[in-house]
């Protein structure tokens, strides 16, 4: 029954012309069409969207997408979260439709964060074209990662451990800020939790991943060009060995553009272990 990886992300914005200038040119998504005329859809794969901007005053996270493998699969999720005294909202085919994929059901986790968990994304079978990168890593391991600001790491940790199936990757405590890591596929973390950090709403930053390191370089580039602030350089994480750079949004949260993340196995998928800085080198914030 458990989570495969992370599916898509849709988010709320008022600064859609600002969101397609970032996501197409900057980052290079693909844009797309789906059901909502007023949404933005962004492909990076053959799925028919990993990333959704949708309109709204109130900038933040629509929902978090997780996929499982079929409706058993969904059942199954659907069961656990109400013997958990989850109050899960089944989507209806209509609602479904709108989603392009074949059923999901959506509930508000311990922390508020508005999940939704689905199988059967309806593929267009439109070859994915993406100029700009060379190709982002998903497949079985998902859209790439999250990170999302809570209250508390530890209740956050145990629902997702306890009730969806995560495995604890690693911890991270410095000073009053803690992090806590989790995986469900080989990608190091799909989700991840932040707590005393000074961030506004929930989310933190989600991460992609392209296949080359030459994309990352290029990617920074275009942000410095755009100017679009790059928050963190070029920089090796210790935890998931990602060589990455973060960008800030048209919203303020981040994204991080990576390359070259570890990807866990048996046994290690089952190790957890501390961290005490977050990179082994770079990640620094680059002065204009
Ligand atoms: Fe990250």
């Amino acid at each position: 029954m458990s989570i495969q990886s992370l599916g898509y992300l849709r988010v709320r914005s008022s600064k859609l012309d600002e969101w397609e200038t970032f996501a197409r040119d900057v980052l290079g998504f693909m844009p797309a069409y789906g059901p909502d005329a007023d949404a933005q859809y962004y492909r990076l794969d053959k799925y028919p969207y990993r990333f959704v901007v949708v309109p709204g005053d109130d900038a933040g996270l629509e929902a978090v997408g997780y996929e499982v493998g079929d409706d058993r699969d969904l059942a199954a999720v659907a069961a656990r979260l109400e013997a958990a005294g989850v109050a899960v909202k089944l989507g209806d085919a209509e609602a479904a439709k709108e989603r392009l994929v074949s059923g999901y059901l959506a509930f508000e986790d311990p922390a508020g964060v508005p999940v939704e968990i689905f199988y059967g994304p309806i593929l267009d079978h439109v070859p994915v074209v993406t100029p700009k990168v060379s190709g982002f890593v998903t497949g079985d391991m998902g859209m790439g990662h999250v990170v999302v600001n809570v209250p508390e790491i530890d209740p956050a940790v145990d629902f997702y451990r306890d009730v969806l199936g995560f495995h604890s990757r690693n911890t991270w405590n410095f000073n009053a800020m803690s992090m806590a890591f989790l995986g469900c596929n080989p990608r190091h973390h799909t989700l991840a939790f932040g707590a005393g950090l000074p961030i506004p709403g929930q989310l933190i930053h989600f991460m992609v991943e392209a296949a080359t390191i030459d994309d990352v370089g290029y990617a920074q580039d275009r942000c410095l060009d755009a100017g679009v602030t790059v928050s963190s350089s070029i920089g090796k994480h210790t935890n998931d060995h990602m060589i990455s750079f973060y960008c800030v949004s048209p919203d303020g949260y981040m994204v991080e553009f990576g390359w070259g993340g570890l990807q866990l196995g048996e046994p290690e998928q089952l190790t957890t272990y501390q961290i005490t800085k977050p990179s082994f080198w770079g990640h620094r914030p680059l002065k204009p």
